[in-house]
């Protein structure tokens, strides 16, 4: 009964505009680049990987995330890693990507921006190439200070041509987005688009302190404006879209079941909702899984995909000038 739909969303050219580039390292790629680059990681096998990723809530996985990523040393790493998304993507019938990116978390497992943004930079030409758009949104972790942001933002200004956003990401409760004002000030002013995870685990007054104090253009995730009616009319006002990630969210017990993931709400309320991955690598799921997963337990229609498939290509970022 869900076939029509399924294959429709498979088959639509679509936007992705909420998946973490370090998010997509699959557990052979930890242990390829571990043993190459001598950088040990807290498992055996790829099988002890897989076995590992349990994970109670955001902060049990951010744990786990950052140490997967502590495998990732150089440009060819990077190079690696963001190719191998780009053939899921060219798999799926994705044609533009907006990625994040660790910043600084990189640098703080002591990988140099030069490796990282250098890598990067030269698979996104060369997935480019092969016809997916793949845009740069570097994140800043808000569970560490906004001085140690604004620094890392700084270190990027030799990438910031390739940059089209900037975003913030990590554990959410208890780090309100007004402690990052300075940081979106500054941003806003360098002329880049601006996105910030909320309402994820937070509650919804995170989301309106990333619409008030920070200004974002778009919300990552969001889910939890779902419990403030205001909100949700102010999102559907403004046309604020939402790069919602359902099986991240089950998988991260933010819902308990996909049957209640409140994506038809945000729908009918005329919100531009979009279904994106996060970190397949860690969740198991690329974009065309999400789909099928919310299509089955939500029994979209046709119409349904349609519309989140054009959101996800409305609430595109241009690319910047130098690309
Ligand atoms: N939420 C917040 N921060 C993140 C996530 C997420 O799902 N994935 C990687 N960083
Ligand atoms: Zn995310």
């Amino acid at each position: 009964m869900h076939d029509e739909a399924i294959e429709l969303a498979r088959t639509l050219p679509k936007a992705e505009l909420h998946v973490h580039l370090e998010g997509t390292l699959q557990p052979e790629l930890i242990m390829r680049f571990s043993e190459r680059n001598n950088r040990p990681v807290p498992y055996a096998s790829v099988e002890d990987i897989r076995a590992a990723y349990q994970f109670e809530d955001l902060a049990e996985f951010i744990q786990i995330y950052l140490n997967g990523f502590k495998s990732i040393a150089t440009a060819q790493d990077y190079i690696e890693l963001t190719e191998d998304f780009c053939n899921h993507a060219i798999e799926d019938n994705i044609i533009h990507i907006e990625v994040f990116t660790e910043a600084q978390g990189g640098k703080s497992v002591g990988t140099p921006l030069s490796e990282i943004m250098g890598g990067v930079i030269a698979a996104a030409a060369k997935c480019r190439k092969r016809g997916v758009e793949l845009l740069l949104i570097p994140t800043f972790l808000r569970h560490e200070s906004e001085d140690r942001a604004l620094e890392a933002l700084d270190e990027l200004g030799p990438y910031y041509d390739n940059m089209v956003a900037i975003g913030l990401a990590s554990t959410e409760v208890g780090f309100p987005p007004e402690n990052f004002r300075r940081l979106f000030d500054r941003a806003r002013a360098l002329g880049f688009k601006l996105v910030a995870h909320a309402g994820e685990e937070g509650p919804p007054e995170y989301v309106w302190g990333a619409l008030d104090e920070l200004g974002v253009d778009r919300i990552d995730h969001g889910i939890r404006s779902i419990e403030d009616p205001v909100l949700m009319s102010r999102l559907e006002r403004d046309g604020i879209p939402l790069t919602m990630c359902p099986i991240s969210n089950l998988k991260l017990n933010v819902v308990k079941n996909l049957e209640d993931y409140p994506l038809k709400q945000f729908l009918n309320a005329g919100i531009k909702a979009t279904v994106n991955s996060d970190d397949p690598g860690y969740f198991g799921a690329y974009l065309n899984e999400n789909f099928e997963a919310v299509i089955r337990a939500l029994n979209l229609s046709t119409a349904d995909v349609r519309t989140l498939v054009q959101n996800s290509l409305d609430a595109r970022f241009d690319p910047p000038k130098v690309n």
